[in-house]
């Protein structure tokens, strides 16, 4: 296993569409393995291949707590029912150091995925881990959670993301 270096904003590799795996092999689970330990590391509850520049669709995230874990990890995950309903929680994101914000989302969604061993899964998630992987889902099709934020917040975590970039 090997820590992999976190990108953050305004690298463009965070606003590209990351593409379905096609097939999953030894690399694919390495990749997924390499990103749980990067996500540890940081520490996170959520990574998705863009922040580790590679662009495949594939996601890792546990919500757990130190005492139980709970490792997903995810190959061309998605959305295929999301509740009207609607839950507003604090989101960060590792690719945005030191900025949070609440942001509105769906309160359960069902996801489609392949798992480490090329099955087919279906799974229902609420309260973070449904925040989470709608969080992760978006960072494969270039959608960060500053961009569900209103205008005004948008723009202040953004001048203060770009002042820091600059140094
Ligand atoms: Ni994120």
């Amino acid at each position: 296993m090997a820590l992999l270096p976190i990108i953050h904003v305004p690298d463009d590799v965070l606003r590209k569409t990351a593409q379905p795996v096609q097939e999953v092999t030894a690399a694919t689970r390495q990749l997924l393995d390499d990103m749980a330990e990067t996500m540890y590391d940081a520490p996170g509850i959520g990574l998705a291949a863009n922040q580790i520049g590679a662009l495949e669709r594939l996601i890792v995230m546990d919500c757990g707590s130190d005492e139980a874990p709970e490792l997903w990890q995810m190959i061309n995950p998605e959305i295929i029912w999301e509740s009207e309903e609607t839950t507003k929680l604090e989101e960060g994101c590792l690719s945005i150091p030191g900025h949070n914000a609440e942001v509105v989302r769906p309160s359960v969604v069902r996801a489609r995925y392949i798992d480490i061993d090329g099955k087919t899964q279906e799974m229902e998630a609420d309260g973070l881990l449904s925040a989470c992987i709608q969080h992760e889902i978006d960072h494969l099709n270039g959608v960060l959670f500053i961009d569900h934020l209103s205008r005004l917040k948008k723009g202040m975590i953004w001048k203060r993301v770009l002042k820091s970039a600059r140094g």
